[in-house]
């Protein structure tokens, strides 16, 4: 081989190897970053100081770094937000039935973490369905209830947790969810989400399939801008790599 190249490769080899260290010294530093952002309640994203960040090193840096490290610090930057959010909780909101649960038990098994869902939740610890508890105790009830488990389960770290379809309707609820971890909606299309099963599923219950669905389809055009504020990010889930989209924002494989 042209001997002039082979030493350039080994050049480069060298320089990789070298990025790769501070690599993981930035990573072992974000890390400790997020640790110092849980503990005092402050979000992994904050877009202004990205953009502050992003705008200082480009100006000090050479010219002909400029444009591919624009690139390069986002990359880092995105890497650095997934391993703050590793530690933190990952909430599943979304239409009922649009795949919370599912989704969220592959992900538990995936990432190793435990799985929590609210309504299974709600209804172990008052020995009611929900329908029960919305027939009896009436829906403001179940909400009160979903927003006290909210607040003893948020902030634990580490948790998965599959909310009730209504979860994201109380500001309080989002602020609990986006102040202690990230929230990922499950965008599955309103043709996918009909024709479900209503059982424990009082909003949607009717006497006939069609009224089941008119009221479902209502209830998707009321809510859905709603689960997009609330969310960081969303994910069909029907699509076929719709856990590994969920899986790379936490850098696990
Ligand atoms: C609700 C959805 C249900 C359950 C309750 C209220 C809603 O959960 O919490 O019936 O308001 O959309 P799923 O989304 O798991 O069906």
């Amino acid at each position: 081989m042209d001997e002039r190249l082979s030493k350039l490769r080994g050049e480069l080899d060298s320089i990789d190897a070298e990025m790769l260290r501070l690599f993981a010294r930035r990573m072992e530093t974000a890390k400790v970053i997020g640790a110092v952002k849980r503990e005092a309640g402050i979000p992994v994203e904050d877009a202004e100081r990205e953009a502050e960040l992003i705008a200082a090193r480009l100006e000090e840096a050479p010219e002909e770094a400029r444009a591919g490290g624009e690139r390069l610090l986002r990359l880092l930057i995105e890497e650095s937000k997934a391993v703050q959010r590793a530690g933190l909780d990952l909430y599943l909101i979304g239409m009922p039935d649009c795949g919370k649960t599912r989704l969220g038990k592959k992900l538990a098994a995936r990432l190793g973490r435990p799985l929590v869902d609210t309504d299974k939740l709600i209804m172990e610890r008052t020995g009611m369905s929900i329908d029960e508890i919305f027939s009896k105790l009436g829906e403001e009830s179940f909400r009160d209830m979903e927003t006290a488990l909210l607040r003893s389960i948020a902030s634990h770290g580490g948790l998965i947790v599959a909310t009730g379809g209504g979860m994201p309707l109380r500001a309080e609820n989002v602020r609990l969810m986006r102040g202690s971890g990230t929230v990922v909606f499950l965008d599955r299309a309103l043709e996918r989400l009909l024709g479900q099963s209503t059982v424990n599923r009082p909003l949607i219950a009717g006497s006939t399939r069609e009224e089941s669905d008119e009221k479902l389809t209502r209830l998707y055009r009321e809510r859905r801008e709603a689960y997009q504020r609330a969310a960081h990010f969303s994910v069909d889930p029907d699509s076929p790599d719709a856990l590994d989209k969920v899986g790379i924002l936490f850098r696990i494989p």
